[in-house]
């Protein structure tokens, strides 16, 4: 946060941290400053239009862009769009009113709402490979790698975006709908569209300060022990 207008806060243990000025966020004129001030839009807030064809194609070739030990390609997408992301709304809201029967018909259902109201919905499935070298756990961090880069492409294309899960991520009939294999499982749901104009301004989130959570060794901590 060095020279970028910042205020300090306390979160509610009273650990510190800084929040950047609304101002400075998402600043998407060069690379550095775009990954200083990165912020995402929460899902109530992204409604369309999102990405035509060629900036999809865009974010999707940085998504694809990361780390990922062994060239295995432990994941793939899904890409909910139309009348494909409605009736996937739809199925959201019919299980969860199942689940929860005391709710009114109309009553708002968590992750569904977003789904009928952002333009496109990205599944990125994590699909680990059987590696006698490269354990699942390297696997799935590739995965987050995915929707941290598409996230962040999305808004560098001036997109509003959120990585989420939420009960949808873990629900069976979710995932048999979906059509993920046994051995797969949810990243997460990246929601793309953009920020609805009568949202509240986009502000920032506590951020820890990285000196906090970082130390220096010097050299006598690898020393051979006397
Ligand atoms: C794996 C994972 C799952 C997440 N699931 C949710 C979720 O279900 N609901 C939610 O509000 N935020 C969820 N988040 C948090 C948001 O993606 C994000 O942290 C928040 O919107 C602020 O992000 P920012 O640092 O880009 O501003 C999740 C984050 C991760 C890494």
């Amino acid at each position: 946060m060095t020279d970028l207008p910042h205020s300090k806060v306390a979160g509610k243990n009273g650990e510190t941290g800084f929040e950047l000025a609304a101002e400075a966020l998402n600043d998407t004129q060069d690379v550095l400053a775009f990954l200083r001030t990165r912020r995402s839009v929460v899902a109530a807030d992204i409604i369309a239009p999102g990405p035509d064809e060629r900036q999809l194609s865009h974010i999707m070739e940085a998504a694809v862009r990361v780390p990922d030990h062994g060239k295995l390609t432990p994941w793939r997408f899904i890409i909910l769009q139309d009348d494909a992301k409605a009736a996937y709304a739809a199925l959201l809201r019919r299980l969860w009113l199942a689940d929860n029967p005391s709710a009114a018909q109309d009553a708002p259902v968590p992750e569904a709402d977003f789904a009928v109201r952002a333009p496109l919905v990205i599944t990125v499935v994590s699909s680990p490979r059987e590696h006698p070298k490269i354990p699942v756990q390297e696997q799935l961090l590739s995965a987050g790698a995915v929707c941290m880069a598409l996230v962040n492409a999305a808004l560098a294309c001036g997109f509003a975006a959120q990585w989420r899960t939420g009960w949808p991520a873990t629900d069976e009939r979710v995932l048999h709908k979906l059509g993920l294999a046994a051995h797969e499982s949810i990243a997460g749901f990246v929601f793309i569209g953009s920020r609805r104009p009568d949202a509240p301004p986009l502000t920032d989130r506590r951020r820890p300060f990285w000196q906090h959570l970082t130390s220096r060794l010097d050299a006598t901590a690898f020393h051979e022990d006397e």
